[in-house]
This record gives structure tokens, sequence and C-alpha cells, in this order.
């Protein structure tokens, strides 16, 4: 983890958000431990992993953070969006509803987060084609529409998992 030394170059906080049960406790788990549980428990609170890497010859470390998609169980809303730099705006691509429900986030972050944050819209489990309901360029336009970034992942098969936090902590580096 990291390069030669342990100096921590940069520490940048970045926040997932999106609705319950489309896997963003699982994206986390993959891109911090590279590991994986298709019986994860919904999230309560907040909780958050770090991991460091190395972008242009800096140690970045990461300081993801993770909280409930279940309004019940979410935490402070402003507490949660302070100091963040990036965010992971996730839906699953085989659930419509987290795909329409995307506006609503966008709209939560973009008041409560910095301006200036970079934000990744990610369609996750991918491995599950066959039940598809979002066409991947349906995200794309909409994604093109409001400046975001956009990737289509799987938690379980590991795909475009690392590429899509490496590339939001490129972007904000
Ligand atoms: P909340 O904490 O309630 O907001 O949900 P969450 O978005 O954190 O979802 P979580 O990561 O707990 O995943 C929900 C379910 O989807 C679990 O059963 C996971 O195993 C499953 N899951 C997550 N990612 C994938 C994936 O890429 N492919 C498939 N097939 N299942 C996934
Ligand atoms: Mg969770």
């Amino acid at each position: 983890q990291g390069n030669y030394n342990n100096k921590i170059d940069y520490v940048f906080k970045i926040v997932l958000i999106g609705d319950s049960a489309v896997g963003k406790s699982q994206l986390l788990a993959r891109f911090a431990r590279d590991e994986f549980s298709l019986d994860s428990k919904a999230t309560i609170g907040v909780e958050f992993q770090t991991k460091t890497v190395v972008i242009h010859h800096k140690n970045v470390k990461a300081q993801i953070w993770d909280t409930a998609g279940q309004e019940r169980y979410r935490a402070v809303t402003s507490a949660y969006y302070r100091g963040a730099v990036g965010a992971m705006l996730v839906y699953d691509i085989t659930k419509r509803q987290s795909f329409d429900n995307v506006a609503r986030w966008l709209e939560e972050l973009r008041g409560h987060a910095d301006k200036n944050i970079i934000i990744m819209l990610v369609g996750n489990k991918s491995d599950l084609e066959t039940l598809r309901a979002v066409p991947t360029e349906d995200a794309k336009e909409f994604a093109e529409k409001e400046g975001l970034c956009f990737m289509e992942t799987s938690a379980l098969e590991s795909t475009n998992v690392e590429l899509a936090f490496l590339t939001v902590l490129t972007e904000i580096y």
C-alpha cells in the first residue's frame, strides 16, 4: 500500500451515496480490502475505511465514508458531506427506481457539498446483465448533461471498482 516511504501527501474524503441495497458498502469493501459479501447487512449510521494509493508519485490516502441509503438509518447530512472532495453516486443497473432517484441524491449533494466536488455516477451490479433495467446510454447521457463522470461496476466480479475510485481520486488531484 502506498509509496516507498510512509509519508501521506494528501488525504481526500470521498462519500458514497445512493439508494439502499445498490451496493455502496460492497463497493467500499472491494476497493479497501478486496472483499465481497452476498449477505451484506444494511448500513446503520456511518462507517468509513481508508486506502492509500499512489497518484503521480504521491501517497494519497482516500478516506471513504459510507452511510445508509435508508432515510431512518442515515448519518447527519451536513456532517457527512463536510470536507468531501469526491462522491460516488451509486445506483443498481437492475433497479430502475434507484436510477430515477439519482436526481434527488444529486440535489442533496449539491445542496450540502463543496461546489467543486468531483462526482462519479456508478451503475453497480453489471454482472447481472440479464436483469438490466437501466440502459448504459441513459446513464451516460444523464451524466454528460449533469457534468458527472460515469462508470458501470460490479463489486461482485471486481469490475471497474478500482478504476472508478482511482478516476475520482485522480480528478480530485
Ligand atoms: P445500504 O447500506 O442499505 O444503503 O445498502 P448498500 O448500498 O450499502 O448495499 P450493500 O453493499 O449492502 O449491498 C446490497 C446487496 O447487493 C447485498 O446482497 C450485496 O451482496 C449485493 N451486491 C452488492 N454489489 C453487488 C454486485 O456488484 N453484484 C451483485 N450481483 N450483487 C451485489
Ligand atoms: Mg451499506
